[in-house]
Order: structure tokens, then sequence, then C-alpha cells
């Protein structure tokens, strides 16, 4: 058979990758700062909840294409709370988490040969899914000294087949945190050509959670311009349950509503649930982690501030930090030799697009604080 040549031109997926140079992936000494996950299970009284909603059947069914009424509800509750606007669930449709949110809006958005304007580095399943679909990433050069996209150079990006402009903020891999000015600037930019401004905020739970990440949902005519896309996954710690969300006006949400019907049907229920539960009970749970996490991205950075480490955070937030090794090395062959002879897995900075070989990832939120020490003193080591 034949394949899709767009789809061959991708590479694998990453994370199966990295993890196929690990010698012994069960040795204790392994330090994991590879894929974002969270370190703990959602909280005994969810796991509770969802076990008897899967043993009463209430989980089994599909539910109503844009998901269930009272999550809708919740979320759009959530988001005018912490943004400080007025969204209805009409606003929200529910998906099999933030990935196939992300799938579907360019599907609704993007031919083959249109074009979406993106920063680098950026995240891999993006950068894959363009590919695949054949729309054609135009990115924005990497700052290592801000972390932050310039709107000027997305401006003089944009032509006839500009779709989008494509923001992550908390970003990954970066970590860096947009600041609700760029992300405006970003805004108007788009609005004024006539183009979408996605942002994925998979991460906006673990920076403080009492401030506002950007005044966008404020603004009156935000639905024709402005699509937030979501995830349950890390806040909850529900990644197997696949629940994300788009935000968006009624005229995306129609289209949108014809993918969604033809891909996944509904989202899962039981993760549907389970992201209500959170939703209605956890709210201190989540404030809870969000505190923990903003600890372990300061105490990151102070691990880091070493006399004898020639490695360098560029910037660190939410779940990542990214960092530049001190080699005249492809980050590649820099994350093979960290696994082999120091037991640390991250991710080259290849994998988040070009001009990222002096770079790494490291996910640090799956790994206690404790353990940071130990992380700069195998970084030493590995100067040698
Ligand atoms: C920026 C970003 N978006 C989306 C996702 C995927 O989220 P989900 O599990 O909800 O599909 C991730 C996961 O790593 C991510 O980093």
């Amino acid at each position: 058979m034949k394949f899709n040549p767009n789809l061959l031109d991708c590479a694998s997926a990453p994370i199966a990758e990295a993890w196929s140079w690990v010698g012994n992936p069960d040795s204790q000494r392994l330090i994991d700062m590879c894929q974002a996950v969270p370190a703990h299970l959602p909280p005994q009284s969810l796991r509770d909840y969802l076990g008897d909603a899967i043993k009463s059947g209430e989980a089994a069914t599909y539910t109503d294409i844009r998901g269930i009424a009272p999550l809708r509800e919740a979320l759009a509750a959530n988001i005018s709370e912490r943004y400080q606007s007025s969204i209805e669930s009409e606003d929200v449709l529910i998906t099999a988490g933030c990935n196939q949110a992300f799938c579907s809006v360019i599907d609704t958005l993007c031919d083959k040969g249109d074009e979406v304007i993106l920063p680098l580095p950026c995240y891999f399943n993006h950068q894959m899914w363009l590919t695949a679909r054949g729309v054609i990433p135009r990115y924005l050069s990497f700052n290592a000294e801000t972390a932050m996209p310039d709107v000027a150079e997305a401006e003089s990006l944009i032509n006839t087949k500009t779709r989008a402009i494509l923001l992550v903020t908390p970003n990954n891999p970066t970590g860096a945190i947009y600041t609700p000015d760029c992300i405006d600037q970003f805004y108007q930019l788009a609005r004024n050509h006539g183009l979408a401004l996605i942002v994925d905020e998979t991460y906006r739970d673990f920076i403080d959670i009492e401030t506002q990440p950007h005044a966008l949902f404020s603004k009156p005519d935000w639905r024709d311009t402005f699509v937030h896309l979501y995830s349950f996954s890390k806040v909850f710690s529900l990644t197997g349950h696949r629940t994300g969300a788009v935000v968006a006006g009624l005229a995306l949400m129609e289209q949108l509503k014809k993918i969604q019907d033809c891909t996944a049907i509904c989202a899962p229920h039981a993760g549907q649930l389970a992201a209500l539960f959170g939703l209605q009970n956890l709210h201190q749970w989540k404030l809870e982690k969000s505190e923990e996490l903003a600890q372990r991205a300061i105490a990151i950075k102070q691990a880091f501030d070493h006399p004898q480490l020639d490695y360098r955070v560029i910037s660190a937030g939410a779940y990542f930090a990214y960092i530049q090794h001190p080699f005249d090395a492809a980050a590649r062959d820099v994350v093979k030799r960290l696994i082999q002879q120091q037991e640390i897995i991250s991710l080259p900075g290849s994998y988040f697009g070009q001009d990222q070989e002096q770079f790494i990832r490291l996910a640090f939120a799956n790994v206690h604080e404790s353990r940071f020490e130990d992380v700069v003193d195998r970084l030493i080591a590995s100067q040698n």
C-alpha cells in the first residue's frame, strides 16, 4: 500500500524515540525529565467518583458532540472567573484532549497549502499535524534572551495563504510565559488581517492561578479572532482519560462540530465526568499543585546557578526548563550521552524545530526538587 507522503515526511513520535535510547528503563538511578506528565495520580476522591460512574454504566454512553452540558457550563464559568470575562457554554466544545482540539481546529481553518505562523521552538505534535495535513508552518525565530515571539516578524510573514497564528503559553518546550501585552499584540495583528489567533493554554493552571494570563476574553469581538485550547490532562492528572476543550465563537464551532462528529464523535464520557468533578471539587488541590510547580521552577533556576555548571537556563516555567548545553554537538547526541552516561532522560531541542541544536528540554514537573542538586551534579560530570 502507499501512504500519505506528508505523513511519511513527519518525524516519528519523539518521546518513544528518546526512550529507545535508554538501556535500562527500570534503573533506580534514572531521572526521567522526558515527557510532560504529572508526578502524581488524581486525588482519591476523583478516582472513587469515577469508579462509581463506570460501575453504574453512566460513563459508557456517547455524549452530545460538544460534550456534556454541565462540563461545558463549568468550564465556561471557570474561564469567566479566571479571565474576568463572560464566557457561555455555547462557546465551549469538549475534545479528546488538547491535541485533538488542535488537530480539529487546524482542519476547520486550513486547506492543503495554507500557512500557519508559529514561534520556534514549537510543540512537536503541532508541527507534525501541520506537516501531515500539508499545511505550511511559517516559523518565528527564537530569541534566546527573551524567549518571546516578535509580532513585527509575524506581520512580515503574513500573505494570502496565512490562516492562523499559533501561540503556546506557558510554552512547551521553553516554559516561557508570554505577557498579556505580547498576547494582545498578536491578537491585534490576527484581527487586523482576518486570521485566527490560536492560543494553546494547556499549562495555564501551573502559573499563578489567581492572575489573568491575558485579557482577550474581555474583548467584545473576541469570537471573531481568538481560539483558546485547553487540556484537563495535567491539571487533574487525567492524561489517559483524554479530555480537553476548544473555546471559540459560533462560526468556528459550527464547522468544528462536523470534524468532531467524524473523528471522536464525542470526547470520552468518563474523562468528561472526571473533568467536571475536578472543576467542581478540586480547586484547592489544583492550587496546591500549582504552587508546588511554581516553587519547582524557582528551584531549578537556583540549582542551575552553580559556578561549575556550563549548562544555562534560557527560561523555565510551568512544566519545563529550556536549557542551553555547552557542547559543539547536535542536541540529539548530547541527550543520548546524558542518557547513557548520566542516566538523565531529556529531549533534544531539535525535536522542537529548526535552529535548536544548542538546546535541550527538561520536563521538571516529573521530578521532585530534592533531586535537582543530583541533576546538576550529573550535568557537571557530563562536561568532562
Ligand atoms: C502544548 C501542549 N498542547 C497539548 C498537549 C496535549 O494535551 P492533551 O493530553 O490534552 O492532548 C500537550 C502535552 O504535552 C502540550 O504540551
